[in-house]
């Protein structure tokens, strides 16, 4: 079976819709046919700073989520970055293959260090393309499941790993990004020219999965659409009923077309609400499954644990290859 991987930062108390539809769903869907390794980036979110006691919960939660949302760790070896060592040691090996030139590129860092200043950022938010690299790279992942967000960083990965392979020996596999189209950038609700961000989005623009769910309803029919009262697909010209109409359909899996036909002549309060509904619909159960798995942090731990040592098994092996071809001294 082929290999997928991808992770997600524990940036925040809760995944939102973004993340949901543009990712997490595909890393379940994907578990069937797949060996499938998921993780919880903990050492991407030190490239900003955070609160330690913060940083260790919001972990726990983002695993929690993780296992609410469908990800079986009986199929998936589900694990936190930093208790597999082999990510930070390749992450150095990448980081002396990338040229100064190619990480400045990357435009995250450029969206990222803009409010306090490039000299403000850390060093470890410059070379965070390169670390994600060598997360994935360890695993010789088939496929990687992301947003339209990730695009460039995985551009990045397979150029990594081409040049290793060609500077040493064929080691790395080159990753396919694995982005679905539909869901591929989820939109602020309250600013629909953005995409919906747990660093840039108002509070009502983004709807997270573990928040109360009539709060969350109410930021659906709060969402800001436009002056028309047409319900139609158009994503330049409506991106805001679009999104709704986007996120309604992923929801539900009534197509889009269908959808408009329903609410044809209807205008947009009635999608509102419909939406909202199907929203409380999915976020109730999901927060009563989180929050149990969060009430048993010991079975949580010893998941965690457990794929932290299948994932580390085969990141080891990999990590011995790179090593060797690299010319470090054998037995390390
Ligand atoms: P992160 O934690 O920002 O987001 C997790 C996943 O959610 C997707 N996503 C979205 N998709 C659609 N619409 C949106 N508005 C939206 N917002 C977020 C992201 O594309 C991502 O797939 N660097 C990564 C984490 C990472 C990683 C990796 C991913 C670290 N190492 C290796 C894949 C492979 C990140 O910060 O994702």
């Amino acid at each position: 079976r082929p290999r997928v991987l991808s992770g997600i930062q524990p940036t925040a108390d809760s995944f939102h819709f973004g993340n949901y539809l543009g990712a997490l769903r595909q890393w379940v869907d994907l578990q069937d046919e797949h060996e499938p390794f998921f993780f919880v980036a903990d050492l991407h979110a030190i490239t900003v700073e955070q609160d330690p006691k913060v940083l260790r919960q919001r972990t726990r939660r983002a695993a929690a989520q993780l296992l609410a949302m469908g990800v079986d760790p009986e199929r998936s070896a589900v694990f936190v970055q930093s208790q597999v060592p082999a990510h930070a040691q390749l992450g150095w090996v990448l980081q002396c293959l990338t040229g100064f030139g190619e990480a400045r590129r990357m435009t995250q860092f450029k969206d990222k260090s803009a409010k306090g200043g490039e000299g403000a950022a850390s060093v470890g938010l410059f070379t965070y393309p390169v670390l994600q690299a060598a997360d994935v790279l360890l695993y010789r992942p088939a496929f990687v499941p992301v947003g339209e967000d990730q695009r460039q960083h995985l551009e990045l990965t397979r150029d990594l790993a081409q040049r290793f392979n060609s500077r040493y020996k064929k080691t790395f596999r080159l990753p396919e990004p694995y982005i679905l189209k539909a869901t591929a950038k989820i939109l602020d609700l309250q600013d629909p020219a953005r995409k919906m961000s747990k660093s840039a989005s108002s509070p009502a623009g983004i709807v997270d999965m573990l928040d109360d769910p009539k709060a969350s309803a109410k930021k659906v029919r709060s969402a800001v659409t436009d002056s028309e009262t047409e319900v139609r697909f158009d994503p330049e010209a409506k991106p805001g009923v679009s999104n709704l109409l986007t996120i309604f359909s992923a929801l539900t899996g009534t197509g889009v077309d269908e959808l408009v036909q329903r609410y044809d002549g209807q205008g947009y309060g009635a999608l509102k609400g419909d939406l909202a509904d199907a929203v409380v619909e999915v976020v109730t159960p999901f927060r009563d499954r989180t929050l149990a798995l969060l009430d048993d942090a010991a079975h949580l731990d010893a998941v965690l644990a457990d794929g932290a040592a299948r994932a580390g098994e085969v990141a080891e092996r990999t990590l011995a290859d790179v090593y060797d071809r690299v010319g470090f001294l054998p037995g390390g």
